[in-house]
């Protein structure tokens, strides 16, 4: 199992219970859509799944590891060695060129540097269709390449995961579906899990499994 969930509780305050006694359970390669209302805990939920947040009360276990024995900075190392993210909006850095972007992940670790990873950084531009603005800036790129450069930065460090929260929600159709049709094929060629939190049908219907976030629990749609 890659995620295992037990009773994870989550509120940010006394009055109101976001998460509430979930459990989830998601294999190595699975493809996972999360649905559900505005406000409803998808990105609360998300935030827990990617580390950025610790449960109130409940168990997280990656690989079979128990997540709440790690300190923040072990948490930290891990995550970027582990879990790719792309959210909503692109969160690029501006002065920075896609290349750059993407490569903004192996800084932090002088292992992940060298010829390796460029050529990886090179395939992934290729891959996604981004070898002709490889070297222009965000502010010089349409909405969807921006998007695309962001899951190739997700991707850089071979991630067994892939964490994104609507990650078409500011993109026209077109682009929206082929950022999808991208993330399930890279999902097949990579055996990289995603899980996609999304507003969008046609987007979670790509996926093997859809959960709907409802009153704190998850719902399997079969
Ligand atoms: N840091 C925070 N402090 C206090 N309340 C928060 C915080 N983050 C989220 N909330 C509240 O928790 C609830 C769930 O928020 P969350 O962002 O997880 O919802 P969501 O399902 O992702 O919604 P959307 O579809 O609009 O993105 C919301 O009512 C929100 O206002
Ligand atoms: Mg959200």
């Amino acid at each position: 199992m890659l995620l295992k969930f037990e009773k994870i509780a989550k509120s940010y305050s006394k009055d109101r219970v976001i998460l509430d006694q979930l459990d989830l359970e998601i294999k190595g390669g699975e493809r996972v859509a999360i649905v559900g209302p505005s406000g409803s805990g998808k990105t609360t939920l998300l935030n827990l799944i990617g580390t950025l947040d610790r449960p109130d009360s409940g168990k997280m276990y990656f690989e079979n590891q128990d997540l709440s024995v790690f300190t923040d900075l072990q948490l930290a190392a891990f995550r970027n060695e582990k879990i790719g993210f792309v959210f909503q909006m692109h969160h690029l850095l501006p002065q920075l060129t896609l290349l750059e972007n993407i490569l903004l992940p192996t800084l932090t670790d002088k292992k992940l540097q060298g010829k390796e990873t460029h050529e990886r950084a090179r395939k992934l531009i290729s891959r996604m269709g981004l070898a002709e603005v490889a070297h222009q800036k965000p502010s010089e790129l349409s909405g969807g390449e921006c998007q695309r450069t962001a899951v190739a930065r997700a991707l850089i460090n071979r991630p067994g995961l892939i964490l994104a929260d609507e990650p078409t929600g500011a993109l026209d159709q077109k682009s929206a579906f082929n950022l999808t049709d991208l993330l399930v094929e890279l999902n097949k060629e990579e055996g990289v899990t995603l899980i996609v939190v999304t507003h969008s049908m046609d987007v979670a219907s790509k996926m093997n499994r859809i959960y709907t976030l409802s009153e704190g629990k998850l719902i399997t749609i079969e």
